[in-house]
């Protein structure tokens, strides 16, 4: 039985959804949650933005040695490779020294099923060579580039490649840091009420990437259980894994072609 009692948890994106969502479990659980979002939160930073990223590792640190950072931040409400990667990599690469104490430090991600669309090349590169500039420049001058699910598929197709290169090095799975990325697929939230209130979107999306497990939309509270267990002490064995929580979709999408 996972106990979060006496952890404390960084929940990015705490204000909504699954972010919020995980924040309650976890509060429900006797964990500390240190909530960090642009408003209606302990901590509120933009991640958008270099300074908001500084700020929110600033006013994290001030409340001293944490056990678990949760990145779940994201959407399209602020720019979208800015947010859902470089706000992401900030808040896991600025709190990553603060989980140094803690006997079970663990960190979760938060990606999506649109990852799996097809992403030019050159802007997830430009993205993992930390170059903010020459990714957000390159989808600017070409929208197109980010093929059908834009720059929010490319900064979590980014964010998977960066949790598989940085899990196993000395700084994470050395240093007893389980990091993992939680991949949803559409989940009743604010996030995807474009999707949910449009009868013909909702339709495309269902035959797009349909969900054979049942469960479109998902519940927020399905998705944060996994996150919470995956950033609990319970996790001794499961690191740089990109978990979907999308009622089988990846399945379908990827097949058996999953590994090389
Ligand atoms: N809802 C879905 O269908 C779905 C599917 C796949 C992945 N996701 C991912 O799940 C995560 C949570 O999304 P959600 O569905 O709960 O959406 P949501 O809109 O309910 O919550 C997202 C939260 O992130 C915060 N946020 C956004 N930009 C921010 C910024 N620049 N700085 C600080 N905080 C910011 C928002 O204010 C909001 O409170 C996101 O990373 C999203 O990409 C959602």
């Amino acid at each position: 039985m996972t106990t979060h009692a006496g952890r404390t948890y960084v929940v990015t994106g705490s204000a909504s959804g699954i972010g919020a969502a995980t924040a309650a479990l976890l509060r429900a659980q006797d964990a500390k949650v240190i909530g960090c979002d642009l408003t209606d939160a302990e901590v509120t930073a933009d991640l958008a933005t270099p300074a908001g990223r500084r700020s929110l590792v600033e006013q994290v640190t001030a409340y001293g040695p944490i056990d678990a950072v949760l990145a779940i931040a994201g959407g399209g409400k602020t720019g979208l490779l800015e947010t859902n990667y470089f706000g992401a990599v900030a808040t896991l690469e600025g709190l990553r020294p603060l989980l140094a104490q803690s006997l079970a430090p663990r960190a979760v991600a938060v990606s999506s099923t649109s990852a799996l669309a097809p992403a030019d090349e050159r802007i997830v590169q430009a993205c993992l060579d930390g170059d903010e500039a020459a990714a957000v420049a390159h989808l600017a001058a070409d929208p197109e580039a980010g093929g059908p699910a834009g720059g929010y598929g490319i900064a979590k197709r980014a964010l998977n490649r960066w949790v598989r290169r940085a899990a196993p090095t000395p700084e994470w799975a050395g240093s007893g840091i389980a990091l993992n990325i939680v991949a949803p697929g559409v989940v009743d939230t604010p996030a995807a009420a474009y999707i949910l209130t449009d009868e013909n979107i909702r339709r495309a999306v269902e035959s797009v990437a349909p969900q054979p497990f049942g469960g479109f939309p998902g519940r927020p509270e399905w998705v944060a259980e996994l996150i919470c267990w995956l950033a609990g002490p319970d996790n001794r064995f499961v690191t740089g894994q990109i978990i979907f929580a999308d009622g089988g979709s990846e399945a379908v999408a990827v097949g058996d072609l999953h590994w090389r």
